[in-house]
Formats: C-alpha cells, sequence, structure tokens
C-alpha cells in the first residue's frame, strides 16, 4: 500500500521505540505539504513544540519564520522536521541510540516527499547525512549524496543567540531561495 505523510505521523504518534516516548507531551511528525520541493530538518522537538505537537513554534521557530520571510520563502509550502520527532528531556541533544530509532520515519518522508533541496539545520540533522564531516566547513555549500541535494546551515538556535551566525544564516536561506525559484 502508498506510504502517506499521514500514516507516517500517526505512527510517530504511537511510536514507543525509544524512552522519549515515555516523557512526550505530543510527538512532532513535521508539517508541510507531501509536494514540498524543500525540506527542512532541525534537531529535535523542544519544550513548545512537545505542547503544540507542531515543528518550531518556540522561539527557535520564531526566528527561523523571519529567516524564511525575509528571503522571500513560505512556510506553508516547506515541510519542516527534525531528525528526532520527540522532545528529549531539558532540551538535551538525543542520544545516537534515539536518533537510530526514529531515523526511518525520516527516511518515510523523505520518500514520499522526494524534495529537491534538503536544508541541514545544524550538527544533529547533518551528521544524520554526513556523519564524518564538519558542519562548519561545509554551511551553506551545495551537498549531494545518493542523487539528493543538500544545503547545510546552522541551527535557528544557534543563528538567533549569535550576530555572526546570524548573518550566515541570511545569506544560506537567501542563497536557498534564488535557488528554489529557478528549480
Ligand atoms: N528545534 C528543532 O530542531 N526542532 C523543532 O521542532 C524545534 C526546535
Amino acid at each position: 500500500m502508498k506510504d502517506t505523510l499521514k500514516k507516517v505521523a500517526e505512527e510517530v504518534g504511537a511510536c514507543r521505540r525509544c524512552g522519549l516516548s515515555k516523557t512526550r507531551t505530543k510527538a512532532v511528525p513535521g508539517e508541510g505539504p507531501a509536494h514540498a520541493r524543500i525540506m527542512l530538518i532541525g534537531q529535535a522537538p523542544g519544550k513548545e513544540e512537545d505542547t503544540a505537537g507542531r515543528p518550531f513554534v518556540g522561539k527557535a521557530g520564531r526566528f527561523l519564520d523571519q529567516l524564511l520571510r525575509k528571503s522571500g520563502l513560505d512556510r506553508e509550502r516547506l515541510f519542516i522536521t527534525s531528525s528526532v520527532k520527540c522532545y528529549p528531556p531539558r532540551n538535551r541533544k538525543p542520544h545516537a541510540k534515539e536518533l537510530k530509532r526514529c531515523r526511518p520515519f525520516l527516511d518515510r518522508q523523505l520518500d514520499i516527499i522526494k524534495p529537491r533541496i534538503i536544508v541541514l539545520m545544524g550538527d544533529t540533522a547533518f551528521h544524520s547525512f554526513f556523519p564524518k564531516e564538519n558542519l562548519k566547513k561545509y554551511r551553506g555549500k551545495w551537498m549531494v549524496k545518493d542523487q539528493r541535494l543538500f544545503l547545510p546551515t546552522y541551527h535557528p538556535a544557534a543563528g538567533m543567540r549569535f550576530p555572526n551566525l546570524k548573518k550566515e544564516m541570511q545569506q544560506d536561506f537567501r542563497k536557498l531561495a534564488i535557488y528554489a525559484k529557478k528549480k
């Protein structure tokens, strides 16, 4: 049977594959259209996302919205998700085991959407696809792997705290918008 984003979201909501399922309020599968050309991937839901069940609705999300607006990108047309779909207590980094257990959901979302561009925001998302590379070296540069096109950048939570990173993130999102309009 054909896999769908709805089916993935339902399975994420009922998932018990790792310990995060015991402490989460709501799982956060991600949101956006099935035909999105751009997919944004973060690290893991934060406290506000855990309450809302929606990705990037907290402080980092508002900063992300600002970046998107300034580059002329419409949030409604993107698919936004994270490497791990449940809130890690006290906002800690997800453990390797949690990332591994959650990964099939992300892979299925990628297979369904087949985005033209995948934006990896921060170390966790970047290392999910390029485990041996250094984000600093590749941020803002197009990367191709397994016939997929990636644009690595910083995580919005870092961009909103450090003015130099904010500037680089703005450049990256402008680059993304220019390319997306051509394609
Ligand atoms: N950070 C993430 O990586 N994902 C969210 O949904 C929110 C904050």
